[in-house]
């Protein structure tokens, strides 16, 4: 896809932009049942960037990652994505038929051009990458709710994104687990250089892990603030940095809820 913009976008960028969202505006249904999900959106996700979004639910953040990934086409605006893309759920939606072998395997399948031999030796691979070697053979209710998140990560991974749309992906787990799902994706994002966007309630979670976070405002979501990062890696979630810049991320957003009187 591509998008033609208002001249921002030229070769004077150093990096070229991943994705792209030009007033790109989004309603469900027709009439009085008519719902405006998103509305006038302009983003720009550089290519190897980690971008977070924050908004309060149902302003439109998984409206949003639809949109990039295809699965939704915008009402108006418009909307460029450079390279596959990859959606990770909140919950992993893995096929439960299948081991969590079978379903990396799948992914792989449906990618194509691999022979049966090395989906499995590439799955295999996937599994190893996200701790899960030893639990390959086992189908998704047998292992943890940590690790069905991890295979649905590999499950991703081996669809070769170039952008990788993460919907609130660890909101279930617990603090300890979802703190080492943290360094895992980011050193995966590091050593791949893929682009991900990256979305979630929680705004310490977003500071922790983006480059910058992108506050939406609530229903229809427009960008009210694009805040960068400036934090070194590795990031600790519980380090005084952390904390202070989320605390800013959290008043733009509470800001926003009170504007709308939820
Ligand atoms: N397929 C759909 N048909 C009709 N309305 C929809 C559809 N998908 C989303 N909506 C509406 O669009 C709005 C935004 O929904 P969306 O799921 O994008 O919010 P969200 O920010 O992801 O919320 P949450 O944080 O609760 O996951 C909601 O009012 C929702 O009812
Ligand atoms: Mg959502």
């Amino acid at each position: 896809m591509t998008a033609t913009l208002d001249g921002s976008n030229t070769a004077a960028h150093a990096s070229k932009a991943a994705v792209t969202l030009s007033g790109v505006t989004k309603a469900f249904g027709a009439g009085n049942r008519r719902v405006l999900a998103i509305d006038g959106i302009d983003l720009e996700v550089p290519t190897g960037s980690f971008t977070c979004i924050v908004g309060a639910s149902g302003c439109g953040k998984s409206t949003l990652l639809s949109l990039v990934a295809g699965l939704e086409q915008p009402t108006s605006g418009a909307l460029s994505v450079e390279g596959k893309t990859a959606l990770m759920f909140q919950e992993s939606a893995l096929f439960s038929w299948l081991t969590l072998q079978g379903n990396v395997e799948l992914a792989i399948k449906l990618r194509g051009g691999t022979s049966k031999a090395d989906r499995a030796a590439e799955a295999r691979a996937m599994l190893e990458l996200v701790h899960l070697g030893d639990f390959a053979r086992h189908r998704p209710h047998e292992v943890s709710g940590g690790m069905r998140q991890r295979a649905a990560l590999a499950r991703a991974l081996a669809q070769q994104p170039e952008v990788l749309l993460m919907d609130e992906p660890f909101g279930a787990l617990d603090a300890i687990t979802r703190d080492l799902l943290h360094e895992e994706l980011e050193q995966l994002w590091s050593s791949r250089g893929t682009t991900v966007l990256f979305v979630t309630h929680n705004v310490r979670e977003a500071v922790r892990l983006g480059d910058r976070v992108v506050v939406l405002s609530s229903r229809p979501g427009r960008v009210v603030e694009s805040i960068d990062v400036p934090i070194p890696r590795p990031r600790r979630i519980e380090s005084s940095a952390v904390a202070d810049l989320a605390a800013h991320v959290a008043d733009r957003l509470r800001e926003e809820v009170s504007r709308h009187g939820r």
